[in-house]
């Protein structure tokens, strides 16, 4: 049985909390000379993204299994585990689903995060939940990924579901762009499924009907997008290509080797530091936990903790679960810090460069397009919703709209403008209340985009064009 009604699911937005859980095993502290040779490959977090029970954390689970980190014990372990919840179906899930209540509705709800390998490749995964309540969350895993895999349910009703107006393929592929995702692999899961079984009609009725959407949300389909049918669930075409018996159409690659093959435009190890906070805990110090989005970080350096403007002290820096000297941009870090009490950090500030320290605002200019506002709402001065910037959860105002943008010539329009509507692109003020630290979108991307929210629903995704000259 499907099980998409019989969750009860509460939604508050200020307060979603975006916790990540862990879920591969720590490593054993490596020696330097294979820390070296682990180095040498590159690094790259992918967030797993698409509709409620499209599979991602099947794919997930199923991504460590075929990479020998989950023995055949404990997948017979969560056989029997999701078979006695009458889940059955969901053992591959477990593996990434690690918590009780995840596991009794078979949703996911806090970003799994885990670990894996390529030929060329470090991957850390995160495994976003797919329920519309929990969009908070995955708008954090989304702003710690460098590229998107977008899980698609072949199977017959469901695919269409997720695409539907309201449905989450849709809106993760708008706040994932927004967020700077910038590839995604689209995979159309549950081929296996008897509605499905391999047909080659359905997978090009969804590529069909995905491509002129991923068109409208800002991806370069030829370059930045690439599609390939999958089942999760049985680990089809994922770690090597599967046999003409089971698929004779399938010419492409695997997942593993797309995976593998994806390549991103590298970020700047040399620019100032910029790590925004997620999280925070007590360690022997102060820990914090975040993504790199600028520079570098070495032991011992001193840093800023904005906007507060306390300094402090780099004791020790850990990535994943290993103890390193040195890390750069795009590695998710610990980084446990001297001169600061944790109670004087909250998620959202950003651990930032002495010399070039971030902004701290409490207004900024930004542009935004209007996706769907809440029933018979008009977009004005006086507006409020919740913003998501980075690590930030803010509350906010818009206090003007300066111009209304011409979404033909992408110019201003001379109009003045009061209100605007749905589809609407215009450029505006935003107040918040406290404090924030970001960036222009220009200068730094993802520090720059965000998106509006309110009643758990995305109203709008923007970019930071100017912030005040005084600012900090
Ligand atoms: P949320 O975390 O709630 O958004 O869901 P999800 O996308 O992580 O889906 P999940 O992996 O929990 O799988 C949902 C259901 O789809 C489970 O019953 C899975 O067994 C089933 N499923 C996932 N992948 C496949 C597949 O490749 N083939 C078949 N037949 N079923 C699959
Ligand atoms: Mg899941």
């Amino acid at each position: 049985m499907d099980s998409k009604d019989d969750v009860t699911l509460n939604s508050k937005e200020v307060q979603a909390e975006s916790k990540d859980k862990e879920v591969s095993a720590p490593r054993d502290i490596e020696t330097p000379d294979e820390m070296e040779e682990d180095n040498k490959k590159r690094h790259l977090n992918v967030v797993f993204i698409g509709h409620v029970d499209a599979g991602k954390s099947t794919t997930g689970g199923q991504i460590l299994f075929l990479s020998g980190q989950v023995d055949d014990r404990t997948i017979q372990k969560y056989e029997k585990e999701a078979k006695d919840k009458s889940r059955e179906s969901w053992y591959m899930a477990y593996i990434m689903d690690t918590n009780e209540e995840e596991r009794v509705k078979g949703k996911t709800v806090e970003v799994g995060r885990a670990h894996f390998e390529t030929e060329t490749t470090r991957f850390t995964i995160l495994d976003a939940p797919g329920h519309k309540s929990y969009v908070p969350n995955m708008i954090s895993g989304a702003s710690q990924a460098d590229i998107g895999v977008l899980v698609i349910s072949a199977r017959k009703g469901e695919f269409e579901t997720g695409y539907e107006r309201g449905g989450q393929t849709r809106e993760h592929v708008q706040l994932a762009k927004t967020l700077g995702v910038s590839k995604l692999l689209v995979v159309v899961n549950k081929m296996d499924e008897p509605t499905v079984n391999w047909s080659k009609e359905r997978y090009d009725e969804i590529e069909l009907k995905m491509t002129p959407f991923l068109k409208s949300s800002g991806y370069n389909v030829k370059k930045d997008v690439q599609f390939l049918p999958i089942s999760g669930l049985l680990g089809t075409n994922m770690k090597s290509r599967m046999d003409k018996s089971v698929c004779s159409w399938w010419n492409g690659p695997c997942l593993f080797e797309a995976l593998d093959a994806i390549e991103v435009p590298l970020r700047d190890p040399k620019g100032p530091f910029r790590m925004p906070i997620i999280d925070k805990f007590k360690d022997m110090g102060t820990v914090v936990m975040g993504k790199v989005e600028s520079g570098s970080v070495t032991e011992g350096d001193s840093l800023l903790v904005m906007p507060n403007k306390i300094q402090v002290k780099v004791v020790a820096v850990y990535c994943d679960e290993n103890k390193v000297r040195r890390a750069g941009p795009g590695e998710n870090l610990r980084v446990r810090l001297s001169g600061i009490d944790d109670e004087d950090i909250l998620a959202g500030f950003v651990l930032s460069s002495v010399a070039k320290p971030i902004a701290a605002v409490t207004e900024f200019v930004a542009q935004l397009q209007i996706l769907e506002l809440l029933d018979n709402a008009i977009f004005t001065a006086g507006y409020k919703a919740v913003l998501h910037i980075h690590s930030v959860v803010e509350e906010c105002e818009i206090v003007e709209l300066l111009q209304q943008i011409d979404p033909k010539t992408k110019k201003p329009m001379k109009k003045k403008v009061l209100f605007v509507k749905n589809g609407a692109v215009v450029v505006c003020r935003i107040q918040v209340n406290n404090m924030i630290c970001i960036e222009k979108f220009a200068d730094f991307p993802q520090l720059g985009r965000f998106t509006l929210r309110t009643e758990g629903k995305t109203v709008a995704v923007g970019k930071v064009t100017e912030l005040p000259s005084v600012s900090s």
